[in-house]
């Protein structure tokens, strides 16, 4: 019996209404529209406003309209994975809260956290229970309230994330189609680079955390940027290699949006030239989990049974992976 594996059959996204552009931006930190675009390509991002919304209202609107496109009900989801660095509470997990927004009853449901990376993840993990045959129908969203853990008084982060979801529907994939080869990667030495310092148990929220702004993204971003140029670069030529594939196979490459330069070089690496590569950075920014599902949802359109596709992300802890798939519709 040939081995099951499993396929996408359905995406969507949901970005919120709010739009933060660079224009808003120079008047609220010291920066301009000319230093953020050619630094990092972004034009402007969304943010979710209005009090108690959290990363799971996001999700919400991802995962119903993924539902509502397949055209199935809620109770036929077998089990929802939700990456997310910044879920609506430390526990229960967000996508258990998805889960019961959407009504999906028959679900189990749990987050996979890698930063940037937990999209990679989770359709990882998830295309495993597909492949073990016991699970028919998983749901991973990718939902991120970035704006929640930003300070809008440090340049060197506020330009850079927004808020947004995208969801897929995995089921077992007909004529070989879906989920190929995945490389899942971390070094925890890294994490000095790019963290939040408090509100785990490390560092208990307290006055003084909120007071001294630990509760927000410490990003070192020309580190991260060194390793995260190399390593999303060597992670998508790593699984080319192994399924050899060329420039040329490749139908599209959807790269993480952390910036416009680390998505260059990955694709000069592949040999891909920019028709290729999925790009929304300019309007949604840094998404962190949804960035990969949300250029999915756009470019769905263009996508043709059989393309050979690869995703590829780096994030904090440090992570980053990769998965070569042939989309099946
Ligand atoms: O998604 C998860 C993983 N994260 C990433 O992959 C992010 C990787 N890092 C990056 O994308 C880039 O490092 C950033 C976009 C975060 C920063 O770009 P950079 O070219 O690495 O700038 P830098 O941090 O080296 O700063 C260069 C200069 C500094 O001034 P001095 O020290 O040279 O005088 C900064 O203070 O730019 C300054 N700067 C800004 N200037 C205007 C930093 N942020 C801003 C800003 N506007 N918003």
């Amino acid at each position: 019996m040939s081995k099951v594996r499993a396929a996408i059959t359905a995406v969507a996204g949901y970005v919120p209404d709010y739009v933060l552009s660079n224009a808003e931006l120079e008047r609220m930190v010291d920066t301009t529209d000319e230093w953020i675009t050619t630094r990092t390509g972004i034009k402007e991002r969304r943010l979710l406003k209005g009090d108690l919304l959290g990363s799971s209202d996001l999700g919400k609107e991802a995962v119903n309209a993924l539902l509502e496109k397949r055209g199935i009900s809620a109770e036929e989801i077998d089990l929802i994975i939700c990456a997310t660095a910044t879920p609506d509470m430390l526990f229960p997990s967000t996508g258990n809260l998805i889960a019961h927004k959407v009504g999906a009853k028959n679900a189990f449901a749990f987050d996979i956290m890698a930063a940037c990376s937990g999209f990679i993840y989770s359709v990882t993990t998830a295309s495993k229970y597909i492949e073990s045959g016991q699970y028919k129908k998983i749901i991973v969203v990718g939902a991120d309230k970035m704006s929640s853990i930003v300070d809008y008084e440090d340049r060197s982060t506020c330009v850079i994330f927004g808020d947004g979801s995208g969801a897929i529907l995995l089921e077992p994939a007909e004529d070989d189609l879906g989920i190929q080869d995945t490389i899942m990667r971390s070094d925890g030495s890294g994490w000095t680079h790019l963290h939040q310092k408090a509100g785990g148990s490390l560092r208990p929220s307290s006055h003084e955390t909120v007071d001294q702004k630990m509760h927000y993204i410490y990003q070192e971003g020309r580190s991260v940027f060194k390793f995260a140029v190399t390593k999303m670069a060597d992670v998508s030529a790593e699984i080319m290699e192994r399924n050899n594939l060329t420039g040329d196979d490749i139908a599209y490459l959807v790269p993480h949006q952390a910036n416009k330069r680390i998505i260059d070089a990955t694709a000069q690496r592949m040999g891909v030239g920019p028709e290729k590569v999925m790009l929304n950075i300019h309007k949604y920014g840094n998404t962190t989990n949804g960035t990969i599902p949300l250029c999915l949802w756009e470019w769905e359109n263009k996508l043709n049974k059989g393309d050979n596709i690869i995703l590829a992300a780096f994030g904090g802890g440090f992570t980053w992976g990769s998965i070569y798939l042939k989309w099946a519709y």
